[in-house]
């Protein structure tokens, strides 16, 4: 069975089951600045998980891609990756453990024809806080699991997906000793203070690794080697003239790195030095590190054409792919630039001690764009002497900083509606509606929303910058809108009739038969997942505190409620 009938059979299964399939969503969390990608398929979801209604009911499913960056110096293995694909069922507020785990092991047995005997699943095992999870226990006992592990927290346990929200133990089912599912029964929330709370809704969440059962179907032990993978690998020993045998781990990584590229990219992200554009650079510059162990040479544009193939089924990819191709192309020379003066700042640096240090070697990865191996190999190279350790303690430290950075920044993101937030939000629905009237262009719609406790950004199509005196209106359009005291309400209704009555949303995606529309009098009307306040009267002071290019094309404004 491959990638795509895979996905199908589960989809499948579990609209028999009265799910409802939800759109495969971006990879950039639109709710949730404490993380940069979408890392599972409930991301998305979180707010309906915290309790909001979503419009297409209780039973959702889907395929969702990922993507997962702690690790991206260890990607090189038979089967960890940057970007992969999830298949989720949820229930919000309705099933429970037993029909989850019921319908998993229907759907491996009866769909998939996987034996019973290859399954084996962990629960969790209770710790001070938390009871041993017996109930999940028990209902794999009755359906004639026998092999089940209890593990602990670390192992057992999952979410948040950011700093805050829906969590709980959950657990894991194994075939051949492989994991391949995950059913999380969220009974708790996380708050900012790191309390775990009984959730108000309980809800389960699942994710199964495409990439994984598919190898696991195939009767392969090497993810590389199916469907998702293959004719990237191909690619590469043809152009290199070298074997996948011999040269596995850096193909691996050529394969996973580029994948990602292209579907980052195709979410509007450029590469540069911040965020998300510094993972994708990174991702773009250890391919073409390994590439020319390879031999290989402007080679990024010819291997990742092959994902356009393998993932034929995104639309967004097949109406992005010249600038996908391009921006990896550029940044490939970019990177051929910089290593140029990153390579005589290395000179500079151990002319005179024979020896790098922890410090240096940072630079050369941060501001230079060096992965570690190839700071590794200059050294050795040179004769140089290199203490790893010291590397890792600075990485550490910068990370640390970073972390306290976006914990002070983010001190409660979306992902907890907490008021402040909430607030925020609706307040950027009468910001991009004011900019639409104040500037009187049609055109401009929203890029992009990054929302904290703290401040609202918001970016949204516009090609100049915007004078003291429109700022001082669309400031002083968005207050009338808090004087007046208007009604926030919310509807449900297909795309096709939230358009037709003037709802703004992004409908080039695709969206599920039915959306949430949230209107704030006769002002604002948007497709969106909330929450929002009940009335703008409890919004307070708007303020615009800045306004600035985000990227070409697109402007930024920063604001806050005083
Ligand atoms: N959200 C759960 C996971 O990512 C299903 O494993």
């Amino acid at each position: 069975m491959n990638r795509k009938q895979l996905i199908k059979k589960y989809l499948e299964f579990f609209e028999s089951k009265k799910h409802k399939v939800i759109a495969n969503s971006s990879l950039i969390p639109e709710n949730d600045p404490t993380v940069l990608f979408t890392t599972a398929g409930m991301h998305p979801l979180v707010p309906y998980l915290l309790g909001e209604p979503h419009p297409l009911g209780k039973r959702l499913c889907n395929v969702q891609r990922c993507i997962r960056t702690q690790d991206i110096d260890a990607i090189g293995d038979n089967y960890h990756h940057t970007f992969f694909e999830m298949l989720g069922n949820w229930s919000l507020g309705d099933y429970w453990k037993k029909e989850s785990i019921n319908w998993s092991l229907d759907f491996l047995t009866k769909v998939l024809k996987i034996q019973k005997e290859k399954i084996s699943v962990t629960c969790f095992k209770g710790d001070n806080k938390i009871p041993k999870d017996s109930e999940a226990e028990k209902i794999w006992k009755d359906l004639g699991i026998t092999k089940i592990k209890f593990l602990e927290k670390k192992d057992n346990w999952w979410g948040p997906a950011g700093n805050t929200g829906p969590c709980g133990p959950d657990t894991e089912i194994f075939v051949n000793d492989v994991e391949i599912w995950n059913n999380v029964f969220m009974q708790y929330e996380k708050d900012s203070k790191g309390n775990y709370n009984l959730a108000k809704q309980k809800n389960i969440d699942t994710g199964m690794g495409v990439e994984r059962t598919v190898t696991m179907l195939q009767g392969y032990d090497d993810n590389y080697l199916t469907d998702c993978f293959k004719s990237l690998i191909e690619k590469i020993e043809k152009i290199s003239g070298k074997k996948y045998e011999q040269n596995q781990k850096e193909m691996r990584i050529i394969a996973d790195h580029l994948k990602a590229a292209v579907f980052i990219i195709a979410e509007g992200i450029t590469p540069g030095n911040s965020e998300q554009s510094y993972v994708l650079r990174r991702l773009i510059r250890r391919a073409v590190f390994y590439g020319e162990k390879l031999g290989l040479q402007n080679f990024t544009k010819e291997i990742s054409e092959q994902v356009f193939k393998i993932y034929d089924d995104y639309p967004e990819l097949k109406s992005n792919k010249k600038i996908i191709l391009q921006e990896i192309e550029k940044e490939e020379v970019r990177f051929g630039l910089t290593l140029e003066n990153g390579l005589n700042k290395f000179k500079k640096c151990v002319k005179e001690n024979k020896s790098l240090c922890g410090k240096e070697a940072f630079l050369l990865y941060q501001s230079f764009g060096f992965p570690v191996e190839m700071i590794i190999e200059e050294c050795k190279k040179n004769n140089i002497k290199f203490n790893l350790k010291n590397f890792e303690i600075e990485q550490k430290k910068h990370q640390e900083l970073s972390r306290t950075a976006t914990a002070g920044k983010f001190k409660s993101g979306l992902a907890d509606n907490s008021e402040a937030t909430t607030k925020l939000h609706t307040a950027a629905h009468l910001l991009l509606a004011s900019l639409r009237q104040i500037l009187k262009n049609e055109n401009i719609m929203q890029k992009g929303s990054n929302i904290t406790a703290e401040r609202l950004r918001l970016d949204f199509s516009f090609p100049r910058k915007l004078s003291e005196k429109e700022i001082q209106d669309i400031e002083d359009l968005v207050n009338a809108q808090v004087q007046k005291s208007c009604e926030v309400a919310r509807e449900e209704m297909s795309p096709e009739q939230a358009k037709n009555k003037g709802a703004l949303g992004a409908f080039e995606k695709k969206y599920g038969e039915k959306v949430s529309v949230y209107s704030v009098g006769n002002f604002s009307k948007e497709i969106c997942a909330g929450p929002h306040v009940k009335n703008t009267c409890e919004l307070g002071h708007f303020k615009i505190i800045k306004e600035e290019s985000s990227s070409s094309g697109v402007r930024r404004i920063r604001a806050v409620l005083e």
